[in-house]
């Protein structure tokens, strides 16, 4: 244990790393049917089964999805997701990796599945702590404007009276490389358009050392969303080994079309930008581990996740607060249900997933020994509004398991079974051939919100996040108690 830990974390902290360090043990309240026990079928034959007989058997599962989805949609648990998100959120805000909010934050989480009756772990992650600091710009040719900015995470700061320079406005990498002369000594403004996230977040990663190997000064990126009200996204960014540091920020689509409108008028553009950024120390986190063992294979694992730290702006209700709730809610119904599967469900609400999925990381390296037991990974990591379908990668055997399951979900109109799982915390499973599953969800306004001060309750809708959580229930129960693992 660090003393740092437990000068931050004082006495609960310290408490909770004890617990941290018991055994593994069945902590399920009494009293739990053994329902499935009782359900249990012929002993395994895990050669190849025939599909028609795995599709006899998930339909076996119908009346147990329904009471799941009863439950979750229309019984005692409708909205609860929705409210614990809400108190976890209002209570604590945001909680950037490294900051005093994400330690409170796991506090919180810890003390919360615990009084549910669940039981509850946390493994320790050394996490980034970068600071934001003070931070503005302006502009002072050819008039004067406050501009709305986010500095990026892992940025630098300006030196205490800011940087005062000729702006470059480019559109794109190739047009910086064609005007690679006229950046030295200047802040570049990237005007890209808006392409997807996957394709356009280039900008906003590599932007700032790749105008810093041209001699520039300070990098203003657009922020990467299809819409904006002048709202500034912060997120990531890599400055590359060997180039120099320079700070980097994000800008409104508004600030950065204007200024582009500008350059086209053949106007000098004059901006001013001071930022208070830096990096302290790594800093001491944890992943936080729920669990309800499996009966008959306790060491064989289906994951669900979501991520519990956020950026340092808004409330990080949508970006992870609601894959992390619905991700406990999932095992706060199965647990309500008296149900216990065969195989172990266990919810993960990584840390630092916003770094560069550190605590998945960790927590991969970790437990990677065990991969042949990881029957299922899940992701939920893309906000939590009406689901449309689960996303899947695997193998074709696995899939036509997974098309049999998802058809549980008639019900909640959720029967898709679409291709490529994905999330960064779950990536690293998949790529070592563990079948993995994301929440796709009616995300068209994800991006509007992401990163930003609009990220908050309002863009939360308690239906939504009930149907959320009946699907990753369904999904998550249904494959841990199969007779047989998800084929690789
Ligand atoms: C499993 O099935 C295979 C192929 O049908 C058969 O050869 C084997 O004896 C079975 N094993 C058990 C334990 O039932
Ligand atoms: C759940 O939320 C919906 C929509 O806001 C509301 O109509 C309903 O009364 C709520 N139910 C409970 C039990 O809070
Ligand atoms: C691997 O699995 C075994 C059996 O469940 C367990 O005892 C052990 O703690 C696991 N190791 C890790 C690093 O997760
Ligand atoms: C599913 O679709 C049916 C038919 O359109 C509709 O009646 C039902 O309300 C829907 N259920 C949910 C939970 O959306
Ligand atoms: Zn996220």
């Amino acid at each position: 244990m660090s003393s740092a830990m437990g000068q931050k974390g004082g006495l609960p902290f310290l408490l909770m790393f004890l617990y941290m360090l018991l055994p593994l043990c069945d902590c399920h309240p009494p009293g739990w049917s053994m329902r499935s026990m009782a359900a249990a079928r012929t002993v395994s034959n895990h050669t190849a089964r025939k599909v028609s007989d795995i599709a006899a058997e998930v339909a076996g599962y119908a009346d147990v999805a329904k009471q799941i989805i009863d439950l979750a949609v229309f019984g005692a648990a409708q909205n609860r997701s929705y409210k614990r998100l809400a108190d976890f959120t209002d209570t604590i805000g945001n909680r950037v990796s490294g900051s005093h909010n994400l330690e409170m934050a796991i506090k919180y989480m810890y003390n919360a599945i615990a009084q549910d009756g669940l039981y509850v772990h946390l493994e320790p992650v050394k996490i980034p702590h970068w600071v934001r600091g003070k931070e503005s710009a302006e502009m002072i040719l050819p008039r004067a404007k406050g501009l709305a900015i986010l500095g990026l995470g892992s940025s630098v700061g300006t030196p205490p009276e800011g940087i005062e320079a000729e702006v470059l406005v480019v559109e794109s990498f190739e047009e910086l490389k064609r005007r690679a002369s006229e950046a030295v000594g200047r802040i570049v403004v990237f005007n890209q358009p808006f392409v997807s996230y996957g394709e356009t977040v280039a900008y906003r990663a590599y932007g700032a050392s790749e105008a810093a190997k041209l001699g520039a000064v300070a990098t203003l990126i657009r922020s990467i969303t299809p819409y904006s009200i002048n709202s500034p996204h912060t997120g990531w960014q890599d400055y590359q080994d060997g180039v120099k540091r320079i700070p980097t920020a994000c800008i409104t689509v508004e600030d950065a079309e204007l200024m582009w409108r500008m350059a086209q008028r053949g106007q000098s553009i004059v901006v001013r930008l001071t930022m208070g950024a830096k990096t302290l120390p790594d800093a001491d986190s944890f992943n936080t581990v729920v669990e309800i063992t499996g009966w008959q294979h306790p060491e064989q694992v289906v994951l669900l996740s979501g991520h519990l730290d956020s950026w340092d702006v808004g409330q990080g209700a949508m970006d992870d607060g609601g894959g992390a709730m619905i991700s406990w809610e999932a095992l706060s119904l199965i647990k309500d249900l008296g149900l216990r599967p065969r195989r172990t469900l266990r919810t993960v609400l990584w840390t630092a997933e916003e770094q560069g999925g550190i605590g998945a990381q960790q927590y991969y390296n970790l437990h990677k020994v065990n991969m042949s037991n990881f029957d299922l990974v899940m992701e939920s990591d893309l906000g939590t509004f009406t689901p449309v379908g689960l996303q899947f990668t695997g193998s074709d055997a696995a899939r036509k398991v997974m098309e049999e399951v998802v058809k549980l979900l008639a019900p909640i109109n959720t029967t898709k079974l679409e291709t490529n799982g994905e999330g960064t915390d779950i990536s690293p499973w998949m790529q070592a051939g563990v079948p993995g599953a994301s929440l796709h969800v009616a995300d068209s306004r994800y991006f509007w919100f992401h990163h930003t001060e609009g990220d908050t309750m309002t863009v939360q809708d308690p239906q939504d996040m009930n149907l959320c959580s009946a699907l990753w229930a369904v999904v998550a129960y249904v494959v841990a108690d199969l007779e047989d693992m998800l084929p690789r």
